[in-house]
């Protein structure tokens, strides 16, 4: 029989989990390896043995035998239903102050549920968001758990140890209760929706606004990761525009379908936003234009709808060129404003009293947001805790005001020929509507009076009002 020498176990091991495992043998932890088929374990173990100590096991008794008191167990298993089937299954072999972790990509309100019903059986429940892929996820990843502070205080320097560094600094805290850490992973996901999508607006500028071939566009991206949109996703974006097809020879981007594909996790963020009150527009624009892009059928029989263009091409590219960045910038920090109001309103939503500046910092490397930026958005929290809003932190202000004409330039030039922009305009748009100091919500008021005595407030007097709009109604 196994004795209990396993500082941790793995259950699940596909990619993700197989590389997990892997890094934490590989940081000197003895890792127990389980999976629902013994094939998955073999495969792992027959390649990657040698790397550090694992402790192979077949059954979930001989699984949960392997592991030091208190035990822990890291699922990383199919979000959902099998999450469920195998919490339940360990759980009945575990015992009080045992700690389940679940590093898959869950909803988290089943990460609340889950965690209420393994409190109730004395059992820590902690949801961990990973991001970083399955490189991330091998050579260290940026790791959101949730949970139980007394969890943490075991599993912290294990988890801890594995992630991403930055300046010394692990890419991984305690993030709050219960399902906070998987809700801060899924806003991530949100807002690396919101990225992708304005990265995809300025090439489809640099390409059809301005006329610059993939190789050329490659080259503004590989200039562009320096300095203030210095971050992963430009830096493979370059990368990605660079490629080139090996059966055609054309760039590989023009032979890619262009019908985005989504898992979820930006839907369950603009849903969550929805019931939260949030406008996370950049996100949602970035949902919807990936669901657009999926409507080949409706695309093709629209294909010859009249463009109307009403502008020409801009006569200086170097201008244009650096009016997108600009742009690109200033829309970046929106959506970062926004998912940090999120963010918070579901800090305050749920109670979990979440440290905005901790996420930024555990942002900075790892993940797929990875990016210079977090940097300056940990300082603006760390300086002002309270902060109303990112783009009202000194720094965001003025690199925002400093870039909005060529913001305006970029998004009327789109406008007028015919190029979609949906996240540089609605981030436009909002920026527009913070600062405005009236809104037509005046008359939205008005017109609810109206139609449905819903009253409304006056600007010079306290109270609720409404009006008799007309005698004969
Ligand atoms: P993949 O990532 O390989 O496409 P998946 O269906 O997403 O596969 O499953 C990922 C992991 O969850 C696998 O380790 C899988 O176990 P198997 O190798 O036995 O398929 C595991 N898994 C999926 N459903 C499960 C369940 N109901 N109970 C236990 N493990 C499950």
């Amino acid at each position: 029989s196994t004795t209990a020498r396993a500082q941790i176990g793995v259950t699940g091991l596909a990619v993700m989990g197989s590389n997990i495992a892997r890094n934490l043998a590989r940081h000197g932890h003895t890792v127990a390896l389980h999976n629902r088929t013994t094939a998955k374990t073999d495969a792992l173990l027959e390649k990657h043995g040698d790397e550090g100590d694992f402790v192979r096991t077949e059954s979930m008794e001989e699984f949960v035998a392997a592991l030091e008191k208190p035990r822990r167990v890291l699922i990383m298993v199919k979000a959902g239903d099998a999450t469920d089937a195998v919490i339940s299954e360990l759980a009945d072999l575990m015992e009080d102050g045992d700690v389940i972790i679940d590093g898959g990509n869950s909803l988290y309100t089943d990460t609340i549920r889950r965690e209420k019903e393994m409190s109730e059986r004395n059992l820590n429940f902690v949801g961990a968001g990973i991001s970083g892929g399955e490189v991330g996820a091998l050579e260290g990843p940026s790791i959101m758990p949730g949970g139980p502070a007394e969890a943490y205080e075991s599993l912290g320097p294990l988890l801890e140890s594995i992630s991403a560094h930055v300046d010394g600094e692990p890419c991984c805290t305690h993030i709050g209760p219960d399902g906070s850490g998987h809700f801060v992973k899924m806003v991530h996901n949100g807002i690396e929706y919101a990225d992708m999508q304005l990265i995809g607006e300025a090439y489809d500028l640099l390409r059809r606004a301005l006329g610059l071939d993939v190789e050329q566009i490659a080259d503004v991206f590989r200039d562009w990761n320096s300095g203030d949109l210095e971050s992963y996703l430009v830096e493979i974006t370059a990368e990605v525009l660079s490629q080139k097809d090996a059966e055609t020879g054309k760039p590989l981007v023009d032979v890619i379908v262009d019908a985005a594909g989504q898992k979820g996790t930006g839907r369950w963020t603009v849903k969550s936003a929805l019931d939260l009150g949030v406008p996370v527009t950049g996100i949602g624009e970035a949902v919807f234009a990936r669901a657009l892009s999926s409507e080949l059928d409706q695309r093709s029989a629209a294909t010859d709808l009249k463009p109307g263009v009403i502008g020409e091409q801009p006569a200086d590219t170097d201008a244009f060129v650096s009016d997108v960045r600009a742009a690109l910038y200033a829309s970046k920090v929106i959506a970062y404003a926004q998912g940090f109001d999120q963010i918070r309103a579901g800090s305050e939503e749920y109670g979990w009293d979440l440290h905005p500046g901790a996420m930024a910092t555990i942002w900075r490397g790892g993940c797929i947001i990875r990016a210079q930026f977090l940097n300056r958005i940990r300082d603006a929290y760390d300086e002002n805790p309270d902060l109303k809003s990112l783009l009202l932190a000194p720094y965001f202000r003025d690199a925002v005001e400093e870039g909005v004409e060529s913001w305006r330039r970029v998004v009327t030039t789109a406008a007028g020929l015919g190029i979609p922009v949906p996240a540089f305009a609605s981030s436009l748009s909002y920026y527009d509507g913070l600062r405005s100091e009236r809104l037509p919500a005046a008359l939205t008021q008005g017109l609810r009076d109206y139609f449905g005595a819903h009253t409304y407030q006056r600007v010079d007097k306290e109270g609720t009002f409404h009006t008799l709009w007309s005698e004969d109604r």
